[in-house]
């Protein structure tokens, strides 16, 4: 049957990358008649400006009957003095709590032809393929009590609480165990035992779930804080590190920056799956709206196409299509077509829009 897909394009650069995406999807109707039922909707500050919230419940109610969702990225200066409420990202979040997407997929990999882009030495980041699983539900950012409050001293206390229960915790680590014998079988739980009651939970359930699911895949703990340091020092000795919604967003940043771009880098969100084996899930770059290059058409796209390359891959089962969308980059890289972002010496500086003709002109020949 016909997937339902919707697009979420945002604000500053998403529309832009997303025209990208939607070449793909015409090249893929022409070529191979796999159509896509898409629709659009409104997110961010563009959501904001015509309805004056960041995502309505009738957009809201698309993302639930769309078997996938595909976001652009959302904010920018405009935006950013509204009230909390309001706030673009509060539209990404609403998103991802609704939805209960409580697992983050942020891969790190590098492609070999931008392997001089990384700030490290070519030799530590070249292969490089690592999958961060995020927690994205749960944890400080959610916990209660939150808030700030004025204590009878007059001083004033900002709250925030450290929260995971038993269940939210087995079942990120069952997504993580899952994706390593589907990659390298190899797991690094992250956390802070040494500190965090939560931290010492985690490390508790992680190996329960081991021990009685997943006994063949390696697996080692290690703290946050050794995690960053290692992947600055070793990042190729991972493969999959799970870790909560914190460290994660830490970890996977620093992550992103061993692989030299940020307009590389796709990315998944997923929620449990249902009795046919499907989970809801959202797609998107890593990267945010960068307002200092909207409106340019020299955004890179590659990040947005491939996370519909991780769509078709996870959501829809298209691999054979998953591996042509990746290919189709790995070799318009290799022909030495570069967005500024990544522009290197004696490569070709191309806008959005050409590298988006280029993707599907590739996809073409392959
Ligand atoms: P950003 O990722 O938007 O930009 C950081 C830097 O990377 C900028 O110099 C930008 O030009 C560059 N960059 C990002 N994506 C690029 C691409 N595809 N091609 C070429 N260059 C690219 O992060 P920043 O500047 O911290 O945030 C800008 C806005 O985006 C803020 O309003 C922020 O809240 C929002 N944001 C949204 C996210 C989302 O929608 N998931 C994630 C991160 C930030
Ligand atoms: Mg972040």
């Amino acid at each position: 049957s016909t997937k339902k897909l919707l697009i979420l394009a945002g604000d500053g650069i998403g529309p832009e990358v997303m025209a990208q995406v939607r070449r793909v999807i015409d090249w893929m109707a022409k070529k191979r008649h796999i159509a896509f039922d898409v629709s659009e909707g409104l997110i961010g500050g563009a959501s904001y400006d015509k309805f004056g919230h960041p995502l309505t419940d009738e957009t809201m109610q698309d993302a639930f009957a769309a078997d996938a969702v595909l976001l652009g990225a959302v904010g920018g200066p405009k935006w950013d003095n509204l009230s909390f409420d309001v706030k673009p990202e509060r539209g990404l979040l609403r998103l991802r709590k609704d939805l209960e997407l409580f697992a983050n997929l942020r891969p790190a990999f590098v492609f070999d032809a931008l392997a001089e882009a990384s700030s490290l030495k070519t030799d530590l980041v070249k292969g490089l393929d690592i999958m961060i699983v995020r927690e994205l539900t749960g944890g400080v950012y959610f916990g209660q009590p939150r808030g700030i409050e004025t204590l009878p001293n007059g001083e004033r206390r900002g709250v925030n609480t450290q929260v995971y229960t038993t269940s939210e915790i087995v079942r990120i680590a069952d997504v993580a165990f899952d994706l390593a014998k589907k990659r390298g079988n190899k797991v690094h739980s992250v956390e802070k035992a040494n500190v965090m009651e939560s931290g010492v939970l985690w490390r508790e359930e992680v190996q329960k779930l081991h021990d009685a699911k997943y006994p063949s895949v390696e697996l080692q703990h290690m703290y946050a804080d050794n995690c960053a340091m290692q992947l600055v020092r070793a990042p190729k000795q991972f493969d999959v590190i799970v870790t909560d919604n914190l460290f994660g967003d830490i970890l996977s940043d620093c992550a992103a920056m061993l692989t030299g771009s940020l307009g590389m880098l796709p990315s998944a969100s997923l929620g449990a799956a249902d009795a046919k084996g499907n989970r809801r899930a959202v797609y998107e770059p890593v990267h945010g709206s960068a307002p200092d290059i909207a409106g340019k058409d020299i955004a890179n796209p590659l990040a947005t196409l491939l996370s519909f390359a991780m769509m078709l891959r996870y959501s829809f089962d298209m691999r054979a299509e998953a591996d042509l969308l990746e290919q189709a980059v790995k070799n318009v890289l290799d022909g030495g077509l570069r967005t500024g972002d990544i522009m290197q010496a004696g490569k070709a500086k191309v806008s959005t829009t050409v590298m988006g003709e280029s993707i599907v002109r590739e996809m073409d020949k392959l």
